[in-house]
């Protein structure tokens, strides 16, 4: 194509496109093509502005290994990672909610009632709750998957001093859908704001906070896995969450509990965890299929 201009050249992108041998690929890649033209129009974006999104991608390579991936940052920053959760959503049940960079395949397996705070740094919480499906049915053999950072607000992958699954758990509910474990307080804490995505933070004078969370991937079998997390009521942060990742069905009462009776009996630290200790009760449906 000859001539062009900045109002063909969208047209001819999808003309060069014509043959592409997945249709879905054609339509996404059109698509994307045509927002970023857009937003050069729109913009007038200049030469130097383009160099420096180029230069970002760049920088972004020298902050990618296997602990760490800044493209993944920027995609949750930029909401891009929430808006992928939220357009596939169930539309009932329990919300799901991002991902985040720290999920561990294969994490230790953590008895119903077991311990994940072992005394360590930070406040004891008690978590239980239970897995139904849409008909409220007990959601047996569902295995969640646990991960959360620690008292000092660290992930284990960011702390040689934690061993390296603290904090990563596999718990296979009870046979009527229950489930209970001990664990830390989450803390609220920063995303890794030391990249090219940290910088885009500070462009756009926004901070770099998550409110405190405890993630989970549901496994009820036969059905496909939900991705969550939920938030403490009390959180300061809830409101400006560097990932957009908070829905309101995921933000629960963290309340104190005093009487050691009140505990799950099946609770593998029921007689030593300090007493008041934080309770959260986290009950969970599953969409239909
Ligand atoms: C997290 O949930 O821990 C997280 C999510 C997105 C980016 C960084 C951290
Ligand atoms: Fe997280």
């Amino acid at each position: 194509m000859r001539n062009l201009t900045p109002a063909s050249i969208t047209q001819a992108f999808a003309d060069y496109a014509r043959n592409a041998p997945s249709p879905r690929a054609r339509t996404l890649l059109t698509s994307l093509a045509g927002h970023l033209h857009s937003f050069v129009r729109e913009n007038k974006v200049t030469q130097e502005e383009w160099n420096a999104a180029i230069d970002a991608l760049t920088r972004a390579t020298r902050f990618t290994d296997d602990k760490r991936n800044e493209y993944i940052l920027f995609s949750d920053l930029l909401g891009v990672s929430s808006l992928v959760d939220m357009v596939n959503a169930a539309g009932s049940g329990t919300p799901s909610s991002v991902l985040g960079p720290f999920h561990i395949e294969g994490a230790p397996e953590l008895p119903n009632g077991g311990d994940l705070w072992r005394g360590q740094v930070g406040e004891p919480l008690v978590v239980s709750g239970r897995v139904v499906d849409e008909n409220g049915t007990p959601a047996t053999g569902t295995v969640l998957a646990l991960w959360q950072n620690a008292g000092n607000g660290l992930y284990a992958q960011q702390d040689s001093e934690q061993a390296a699954t603290n904090y990563h758990a596999r718990l296979t509910v009870a046979d009527d859908g229950s489930f209970a474990f001990s664990t830390v307080r989450p803390v609220s804490y920063k995303v890794p704001d030391d990249g090219p995505a940290g910088d885009m933070l500070r462009i756009l004078g926004r901070d770099a906070w998550r409110p405190a969370h405890l993630h989970m991937i549901v496994k009820a079998p036969g059905r496909p896995p939900l991705i969550t997390e939920f938030f403490p009521e009390d959180d300061e942060h809830l409101d400006g969450d560097a990932v957009f990742g908070v829905r309101s069905g995921l933000v629960l009462p963290f309340t104190r509990l005093t009487d050691r009776a009140a505990l799950p009996a099946h609770l593998a630290a029921r007689d030593t965890l300090p007493m008041p200790v934080w309770s959260a009760r986290l009950d969970l449906k599953l969409a239909p299929l």
